[in-house]
């Protein structure tokens, strides 16, 4: 039955060619832990990538009950982690993620760093992966905000007077960020929106250049 309708598809839009590529892809064998046990830092990119469909999954499970405006907010997180089924797991994959995801990313970016890998021919890609490193930091300091309890407040405004000491821009960037003159509701629905939104969006885009020039390129040579 299966195979009855795979093949009607396969038929009509030749979709075999499509997952055959990447299926039938050699993995190099420097990059196999099975044959070299330092082989597993290249796990570290792969990994992050795990831990980014996580927090995408997770995060949109959160939306379907987080509330974001400064009445609502603390008390749908409250309501979201205490009283919805299975809500603090999803709430605690999605916090615990976002740091976990940071911690893989350094490492993904320290094994491309100390095998020279973003060396010629791969500088490009270094450099979408540098972008991609400020959308993930960027993702983490939009979010912590959400939950609108006490840490969440002060934190962003630790961060927002630190953006504000950027020379010549800084207060155009603290405005951008806040909507205004203090942390308030403006600044939870401009947060929440690049959370959710911006950043993501961003950030599938870039990954997915950097999966086609990593696929382009193939990976690089044993030291
Ligand atoms: C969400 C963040 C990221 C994901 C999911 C990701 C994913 C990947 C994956 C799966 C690979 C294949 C090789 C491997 O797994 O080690 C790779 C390669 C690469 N990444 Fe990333 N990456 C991310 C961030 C970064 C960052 C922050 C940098 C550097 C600033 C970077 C630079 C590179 C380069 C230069 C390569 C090619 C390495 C080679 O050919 O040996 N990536 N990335």
């Amino acid at each position: 039955m299966l195979k009855q309708v795979y093949d009607w598809v396969d038929e009509r839009l030749n979709i075999t060619p499509m997952w055959r590529d990447i299926a039938d892809h050699e993995v190099p064998e420097h990059v196999n832990p099975a044959h070299h046990f330092s082989a597993f830092v290249y796990c570290f990119g792969g990994l992050t990538f795990f831990i980014t469909v996580i927090q995408i999954l997770s995060g949109m499970f959160l939306t379907m009950y987080y509330v974001p405006d400064v009445i609502n907010a603390y008390e749908s997180v409250k309501y979201l982690q205490n009283e919805v089924a299975f809500g603090v797991i999803v709430r605690g994959m999605h916090h615990w993620g976002a740091s976990l995801v940071i911690v893989m990313m350094f490492l993904h970016t320290l094994r491309v760093f100390f095998t020279g890998a973003y060396k010629h021919p791969r500088e490009l890609n270094w450099v979408v992966g540098m972008l991609i490193f400020f959308v993930m930091l960027g993702l983490g300091f939009t979010g912590y905000l959400l939950p609108w309890d006490n840490t969440a407040y002060f934190a962003t405004k630790v961060g927002v007077e630190i953006a504000a000491t950027v020379p010549f821009i800084g207060t155009f960037i603290k405005h951008l960020l806040t909507g205004g003159e203090i942390l308030g509701a403006q600044t939870l629905a401009r947060f929440f929106a690049i959370h959710v939104f911006f950043l993501p969006g961003a950030l599938l885009g870039l990954l997915g250049v950097h999966f086609v020039v990593i696929r382009r390129q193939g990976i690089s040579g044993p030291l």
